[in-house]
């Protein structure tokens, strides 16, 4: 371990809390990090949701280089016509030609607003929102995460995420992800809906297959926009491109970041002209920014998109969680939730489970628990690991369970 760097580490980087990881990596590759020592962990969590066709997968490697060689930043978002940028946004609109029996009443998705990353994707989509329905009422789900900024912070299902930061928002109400009687609170007050398709930091929650059809309709009965926040489940995480593909449902505004850049910082709220074209007008400029559709990170996202595709990771991706589901059999395992490689495995205690993944970083396996939910396991690996992988990832799981 490289002493000086620990050093800087805990004296001059902004810390989040008192008991950081400060686990040091020099390198990573496919579904392995490496320490200085050249110690290898396996990551089962893929940087937290985003890593899903591995680390440095070489296409992405490849495309970035090459938009490297042609420009970097030109001219704030909007303005210039670039190549990266364009490519990115026909391909993503591309996967969004998908016929649901329960349509959005503004048909496909033809257009993409480039961010920076996921909370600025929320913060976008709700001003969308407000602009386009003239309303200013928000609805999340409780132990719902969207993000640190402000607006995407009002969203939040947890009053102790909030409970310092205010005033934030006001007109936030909160529904049980899930639960169809709560879906009388969407009103025709209610600008949008914000909703994972799963509950990602409640622990991996996925709904019966008729709730989000009943919030579809009560969303359009009302005049309310759904907002959809596949800012984890998105580009094959849960067995198909987009998770909403597998519940015959289509939003009105579809959010992406984390897996979306292939390892490079971007996100994206998406919809189709006829809402997106307000933000054109009144004012002019109403959201504009700088970095939004980096032309290196849209190079970088149209490749781990191709991969994600011509690699079919999302329909491996659910015999690989079986394959998890099935290995992962143990006394202190009370149950395994999840779609694809989108997994949560409960035990009875966050002492317990926090014990437990200690031993395994030690043993080199990287796992980690949920903002919303500090007894499950997260189980989220590049889909590109291997079946030889899982089993030795999990072949450590149950010996640091056994010991
Ligand atoms: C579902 C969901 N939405 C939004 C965000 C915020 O994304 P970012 O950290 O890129 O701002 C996250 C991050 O964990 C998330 O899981």
């Amino acid at each position: 371990m490289h002493i000086s760097h620990r050093q800087h580490f805990f004296d001059h980087l902004a810390q989040t809390s008192d008991f950081p990881l400060a686990l040091e990596i020099e390198k990573a590759e496919g579904v392995y990090m490496y320490g200085p020592d050249g110690k290898s962990y396996m990551d089962l969590i893929s940087g937290i949701g985003v890593s899903n066709v591995g680390h440095r997968h070489p296409k992405v490697l490849e495309a970035i280089h090459a938009q490297l060689d042609k420009h970097m930043h030109l001219l704030v978002y909007g303005e210039y016509v670039q190549g990266a940028q364009v490519q990115l946004a026909k391909a993503l609109t591309d996967t969004l030609h998908v016929e649901a029996p329960d349509p959005s009443p503004f048909g496909l998705i033809d257009n993409v607003y480039f961010t920076n990353s996921g909370t600025e994707a929320v913060e976008g989509a709700m001003k969308l929102a407000k602009r386009f329905t003239r309303r200013r009422e928000f609805i999340s789900c409780y132990n719902a995460y969207h993000g640190a900024t402000q607006g995407a912070l009002s969203l939040a299902g947890a009053e102790f995420f909030k409970r310092n930061f205010r005033p934030l928002l006001p007109g936030v109400k909160h529904i049980q992800h899930g639960h169809l009687p709560d879906l009388e609170k969407i009103t025709d007050q209610t600008a949008a809906v914000v909703i994972e398709v799963i509950g990602g930091e409640s622990g991996v929650r996925v709904p019966d297959a008729g709730y989000l059809v009943a919030l579809r309709r009560r969303c359009t009965e009302t005049g309310t926009l759904l907002i959809l926040d596949e800012i984890q489940t998105g580009f094959g995480r849960t067995g198909s491109f987009w998770a909403f593909e597998q519940y015959g449902i289509y939003p009105d505004i579809l959010l992406s970041a984390k897996s979306m850049g292939g390892g490079m910082p971007i996100g994206a709220f998406m919809a189709s002209q006829q809402i997106m074209k307000v933000l054109k007008t009144n004012p002019i400029l109403g959201h504009i920014t700088t970095f939004g559709g980096h032309p290196v990170s849209c190079a970088a996202s149209l490749a781990a998109l191709r991969v994600t595709i011509d690699e079919q990771l999302a329909e491996a991706s659910i015999a690989k969680g079986e394959l998890f589901k099935s290995l992962l059999i143990h006394p202190e395992i009370k149950e395994i939730r999840g779609k694809g490689l989108m997994l949560a495995a409960e035990m009875a205690s966050f002492d317990q489970l926090k014990a437990t993944i200690d031993q395994c970083i030690e043993q080199g396996v990287v796992t980690d628990w949920f903002l919303f939910c500090d007894n499950s396991m997260r189980i989220a690996p590049p889909l590109t690991i291997t079946e030889a992988q899982i089993r030795e990832a999990c072949a450590t799981i149950i010996k640091v369970l056994n010991s």
